[in-house]
């Protein structure tokens, strides 16, 4: 980590990228290791969540460190009480913060008033570790991540965000296939563009879906209504119809391309109801893949 937090992917060197994917693959294959041995975790959680709050709690527990969920209704981050005295509390008792937020800046005023490092479980901005665990999917059913071409389909959201800089990171090809108005912000695109550059990888976007899965390895697709956008669902669901990945649009991928969902899928939205268990598809995999890759993060931050 360039310091104490991992609130974005840019909270990694390009090279750190790869150092903990490699890692992650590792720690999937090797010998119990215990980084976490007497550390204590504060898992707070604004948002609903399965795969991600599951996951840190098992692998928190799989590497010696034990764990405290706090929901919103417990806390009531920002509502209830500050996140900045928030984080001065916890910072006396814990070795760590683990947050989903609705706001970014929620993460940020956290890390700001703690001492103790902060991980993003997801922000509206970021979802990091959903990109470290997605890298380490890659790497897996594909051998490699140099050159590959990333195709996500849909909305530039948090998901996307994270993904375009990780890809950018380790050369691979990034493409978006977005509406006009819904693609990545600015502010992880630029760093996107600047580590694309270093790598000598293609960042693109398209508004054609069809344009942007051609001759893709990956094909990855997220819901269009993200937690917290619920009051635009119907607006949502209807500008972005033409963004459904099924059968048909794949067809125009290489034949061994893989497809990638990080979940929940909306079965009829995204996705069509059969994509989830087509023969190229590895969301469970990915699903799986979030353990390893957040025991990697967990332990770049607290190994030696
Ligand atoms: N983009 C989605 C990801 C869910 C894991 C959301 O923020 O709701």
């Amino acid at each position: 980590m360039k310091g104490k937090d991992f609130l974005s992917v840019a909270d990694l060197t390009s090279a750190g990228v790869r150092e903990l994917v490699e890692r992650a693959y590792t720690m999937k294959r090797g010998k119990d290791e215990r980084p976490l041995k007497g550390k204590e975790f504060a898992l707070l959680f604004e948002k609903p969540s399965l795969r991600t709050r599951v996951s840190f709690e098992v692998g928190i527990r799989q590497l010696g460190g034990t764990c405290t969920y706090l929901s919103q209704q417990d806390v009531g981050l920002g509502v209830r009480e500050p996140e900045a005295d928030i984080a001065r509390v916890l910072d006396r008792w814990v070795d760590g913060i683990i947050a989903r937020v609705f706001s970014h800046r929620s993460l940020e005023l956290l890390a700001e008033y703690c001492e103790i490092p902060v991980v993003n479980a997801l922000s509206d901005l970021e979802h990091p570790c959903q990109a470290m665990g997605d890298l380490l999917t890659m790497q897996e059913h594909k051998g490699t991540l140099s050159d590959l071409d990333v195709a996500f389909v849909g909305d530039g959201n948090n998901v996307a965000a994270s993904l375009a800089i990780a890809c950018a990171s380790v050369g691979a090809n990034f493409t978006l296939a977005s509406p006009e108005d819904y693609r990545i912000p600015s502010i992880a695109l630029d760093e996107a563009q600047r580590r694309a550059a270093a790598s000598e990888s293609k960042l693109r976007w398209v508004s054609e879906p069809s344009e942007g899965v051609r001759d893709a390895d990956v094909v990855y697709t997220d819901t269009w209504v993200s937690m917290g956008q619920e009051d635009e669902k119907q607006e949502r669901v209807a500008i972005f119809g033409k963004y459904k990945v099924d059968e048909d649009l794949v067809q125009a991928a290489k034949p061994d391309f893989i497809f990638m969902h990080d979940m929940p899928a909306y079965r009829g939205q995204e996705l069509s109801e059969g994509m989830i268990d087509h023969a190229n598809s590895v969301v469970f995999d990915q699903a799986e893949n979030r353990m390893h890759a957040q025991k990697a993060v967990l332990a770049a931050i607290y190994g030696e």
